[in-house]
């Protein structure tokens, strides 16, 4: 039997894969991705394929990248994993001192963890445990407030603050509660700061782009607007950099477009360059001295994963911000982003695209309202994969976030690819529907939608 096989059998017996339902995955032959070269990612069969939305938008120098391997390899021969539970190591230390370095003004201290949605939880808890300890009525700052379709990962805590219906609501009872506002509109933070005055401990945001809320992009100002009314009312402001870190806005952090340093800045994804689960939580000094005491006071933050500040991961991270400054990623990066925009320019005028958004190598490429049933951006995902490209879809919405070392050449490529793949999959789908799930035309009524991941 061709290997292959093998592997999408053991997959399918033993396998429960993320964000993904299982019956549809059982029935499709899964692709196995065997090695990498660059921007590549190449099957078990030998087929290249563009990695078109970076390894999940993380992947940010390509992969097998000399420096990042060269890191690993050399760590390894050291010690690959030690606990920073009671003990230290130098590339956690190196990094964190690198990471304060690079970071907004003001964010001086570094906690490790494993995933984006750890880096979240641990803010959230941070920012609740800093006003319970300071005690008076300070203690009355428990709630948080949080942008629509926000999304901060998938652990509880991360949950309570998010707002996306179908990945969610399921959970409701099990979450505590966060009030929400529509990610640009200042005034209504306002309000709710104003009417809750002492009981916010935080606000959390993804800056200028909601990522997995299908690429939303924030109206200019609005990140500022957030950073100067929680000063005014003395709330901690949380930015979720688990995205946009690390290049993807064309500026290393998002936050720097609009001159904000945040009290909390969680980063994730593009710490590593892509390789190895690594995440940290960034905090002022403010926010720090308010965990120091004697031992029995129990200041502590009582919080810590058995991998945090994995040393392999940490020597990844500082190889990877060494690629960042010998390669010249984020100049090199501004060209791109303008060849981007010119070829995105014409994805907008398809018949088949709704909407084109994005913010520097942030893109979604809205297919519009259409029955899920239909699966259409899961049917672009796989005339792409025919065609030489891997692309994943947020409901209806089509996301690309290559890599930031991507060539101009592949990301034509790329984006000629995605175009093909719409206009098939659009066909296709259109062509086996019933009448009742076409599109509607211009009078009538459009077709109920749902997101599906
Ligand atoms: C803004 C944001 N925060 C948090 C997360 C969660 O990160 P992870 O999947 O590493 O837990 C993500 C993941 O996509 C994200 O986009």
């Amino acid at each position: 039997m061709r290997k292959t096989g093998q592997i999408g059998e053991l997959d399918q017996r033993y396998l429960w894969h993320p964000f993904t339902q299982q019956r549809d995955w059982e029935a499709e032959e899964p692709l196995v991705i065997e090695r990498a070269e660059g921007t590549d990612l190449i099957d078990s069969e030998g087929k290249r394929y563009i990695d078109g939305v970076s390894s999940l938008w993380c992947n940010v120098h390509g992969h097998r990248n000399e420096l990042i391997d060269e890191a690993i390899r050399d760590q390894l021969g050291r010690v690959a994993h030690s606990t920073m539970l009671g003990l230290t190591h130098e590339p956690g230390a190196r990094l964190a001192e690198r990471l304060v370095e690079i970071t907004p003004p003001g964010l001086e201290r570094v906690f490790y963890s494993d995933s984006g949605s750890t880096a979240t939880e641990i803010a959230i808890k941070m920012a609740f445990q800093y006003w319970q300890q300071r005690g008076g009525s300070d203690a009355k700052r428990t709630s948080f407030v949080t942008l629509t379709d926000a999304y901060h990962g998938d652990t509880l805590g991360a949950v309570s603050v998010g707002g996306i219906e179908l990945f969610h609501s399921a959970y409701s009872p099990l979450l505590f509660e966060a009030h929400s506002v529509e990610p640009g509109d200042g005034d209504a933070l306002e309000a709710i700061l104003d009417l809750h005055r002492g009981e916010i401990a935080a606000v959390i945001v993804e800056p200028l782009v909601q990522g997995a809320a299908g690429i939303r992009v924030q109206p200019p100002g609005f990140l500022r607007r957030v950073r100067e009314l929680c000063d005014r009312h003395d709330v901690l402001l949380v930015c979720d950099e688990v995205a946009t870190g690390f290049g993807r806005t064309g500026t290393m952090f998002a936050c720097e477009q609009e001159r904000v340093s945040p009290d909390f800045l969680c980063l994730g994804k593009g710490l590593t360059g892509g390789y190895m689960p690594l995440a940290a939580t960034l905090t002022t000094q403010r926010v720090f001295e308010g965990f120091l005491g004697a031992h029995e006071e129990y200041r502590t933050f009582f919080h810590g994963h058995t991998f945090t500040g994995n040393p392999l991961a940490c020597a990844a991270a500082i190889a990877s911000l060494e690629a960042f400054e010998r390669d010249d990623v984020l100049l090199r990066l501004q060209p791109k982003i303008r060849v981007l925009g010119e070829l995105l320019a014409d994805v907008a005028r398809m018949d088949e695209v709704a909407e084109v958004r994005g913010r520097g190598f942030m893109v979604g490429i809205d297919l519009g309202a259409h029955d899920p049933a239909l699966r259409l951006g899961h049917r672009v995902t796989m005339e792409a994969r025919t065609r030489g490209a891997i692309i994943r879809p947020l409901g209806d919405a089509v996301v690309l976030m290559p890599p930031l070392a991507i060539s101009q050449a592949e990301l034509r490529r790329l984006v000629e690819i995605t175009s093909e793949a719409i206009r098939a999959a659009y066909a296709l789908a259109y062509e086996s529907a019933p009448r009742d799930l076409r599109p509607a035309v211009a009078g009538e009524e459009p077709a109920p939608t749902a997101r599906a991941a």
